[in-house]
């Protein structure tokens, strides 16, 4: 049994149309008001309850309010007579739960550049662009400041290298917050913090006291009362899941249980996401041609090509999807089925040396296209048909300074002179 506390202001009035008994969210109006509290017995039934309290719940209820437990799981019924109604539901679960109702596209803005271009170029690019949400690898004071009534929604970090400091003390990550956060907003609208990147598989050393970090940087935000504005969490690579197909099979590398365990409760308790990095181009580089380039891609296989999960029966028809939903199967794996999944990374090279002969720009343009078309569609994946997976692109700009092999510094859809390396439709993007 499950009890859904919801809190709203007199008087209710809702008014709906259409040809099923649900209230559909377009058809209904109104305005809601008062205290309840609802108690359901029997997670499949009340589904015309749940439709309404689904329309309270995406006009009234702050983001980051929680939900049930059971009524995630009816999200998450794959009958093929709740299709409609899970994916209603997808849309206001990720809108509670991530701050957003659709599933949208950003852009990371790395700095490993020469010529860097200035705070108010780039902004100006983004603006050109229509780019309404960023990701940032600092907290850069002139760049948030240049950000500020903008409307673009900032995702800031803490960079690995300030990450065991303040996750040794409460006092050095407060003082991260107020000069990076509270300085800035709410004229800077920032949504997110990702606290260190990557940091089980590159800075393995941090990984004790990763989810310290995470929680002194979220009592801060609490403090200032910012915390369901802010979400709190740590982009991860992929690479630590192991197993990854068929997706139903994946598991966490086992290694990291004490660090990941942990890391899902805040997540639950906080409403947060998981930020996964999501590398179709090295999977498919790695694969020894096993892997085709157009399931890599996004591009439209024949049926006996496509990646049948054979315990799901589950058709993938590329890696994205197929890497996301392995990360809610390792999740599962752990007993956490509740916490969507954000990608913080993902993109393709639009040039290599002599061994990447598939970093092109035909290629890069491919992929990066589909992908905002597969993101922005909210698809979801097979497994959460119309869970919104938002998706930061790597990256807005070329950065000439990364070592590595040529593809490292050809990520960018931009040179640092703003010039395009390639034509992306970006506009639409929310
Ligand atoms: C909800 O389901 C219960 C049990 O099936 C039923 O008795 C009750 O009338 C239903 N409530 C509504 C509002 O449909
Ligand atoms: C900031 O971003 C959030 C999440 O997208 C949005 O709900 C809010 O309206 C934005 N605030 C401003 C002042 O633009
Ligand atoms: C850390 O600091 C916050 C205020 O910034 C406080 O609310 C919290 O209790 C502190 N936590 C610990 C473990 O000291
Ligand atoms: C799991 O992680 C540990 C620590 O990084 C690493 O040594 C090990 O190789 C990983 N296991 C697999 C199968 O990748
Ligand atoms: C997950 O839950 C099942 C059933 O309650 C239990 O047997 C299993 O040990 C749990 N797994 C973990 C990793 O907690
Ligand atoms: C968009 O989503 C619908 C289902 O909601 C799906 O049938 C269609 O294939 C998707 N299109 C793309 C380009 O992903």
């Amino acid at each position: 049994m499950a009890v859904l506390l919801l809190f709203f202001m007199l008087p209710l009035s809702i008014s709906a149309s259409g040809e099923s008994s649900l209230i559909s969210p377009e058809k209904a109006s109104g305005t809601v008001g008062g205290g309840v509290i609802l108690t359901f017995e029997d997670k499949y039934k009340n589904l015309s309850l749940f439709g309404f309290l689904g329309i309270i719940n995406n006009k009234f209820i702050e983001p980051g309010c929680q939900l049930s437990e059971s009524l995630f799981i009816l999200l998450f019924l794959n009958h093929m007579s709740l299709k409609k109604y899970i994916h209603f539901f997808g849309c206001h679960v990720s809108y509670l739960i991530c701050g957003t109702h659709d599933a949208f596209i950003g852009v990371n803005i790395g700095s490993d550049i020469s010529d860097m271009p200035g705070p108010t170029e780039i902004v100006a690019l983004l603006k050109a662009q229509s780019i309404q949400h960023v990701r940032l690898y600092d907290a850069d004071q002139a760049l948030l400041l240049a950000l500020a009534n903008t409307g673009i929604r900032v995702t800031v970090s803490v960079p690995n290298d300030q990450l065991l400091g303040i996750g040794q003390s409460n006092a050095t990550a407060a003082n991260w917050v107020t000069r990076n956060v509270i300085a800035h907003v709410p004229a800077t609208n920032i949504t997110a913090i990702c606290v260190g990147s990557e940091v089980l598989t590159t800075l393995p050393n941090a990984a004790p006291i990763l989810v310290s970090a995470i929680n002194f940087i979220h009592s801060a935000l609490v403090a200032a009362n910012l915390d369901r504005q802010i979400k709190v969490s740590s982009p991860h690579s992929s690479s630590i899941i192991l197993d990854s197909f068929p997706p139903s099979q994946a598991f966490f590398n086992r290694t990291w249980n004490p660090v990941m365990v942990p890391m899902f409760k805040f997540l639950q308790s906080t409403g947060s996401c998981l930020m996964l990095n999501v590398y179709p181009y090295y999977d498919y580089q790695q694969s020894n041609g096993v892997i085709p380039l157009d399931y890599a891609l996004f591009r439209p296989l024949p049926p006996n090509k496509e990646a049948v999960d054979s315990n799901t029966l589950l058709h993938y028809t590329n890696v994205f999807d197929a890497v996301v939903d392995a990360a809610y199967f390792a999740m599962s794996d752990l007993n956490f089925t509740n916490i969507p999944i954000m990608v913080t990374e993902s993109g393709w090279p639009s040039k290599g040396d002599s061994s990447e002969p598939d970093a092109t720009v035909d290629n890069a343009n491919t992929y990066n296209s589909n992908l905002i078309r597969h993101v922005l569609n909210n698809t979801g994946t097979p497994k959460h048909p119309g869970i919104a997976v938002s998706t930061f692109i790597y990256e807005l700009y070329n950065e000439d300074l990364r070592s590595g092999p040529v593809s490292e510094k050809n990520w960018g859809l931009f040179y640092a002179n703003g010039e395009p390396v390639y034509t992306l439709h970006l506009t639409g993007s929310t």
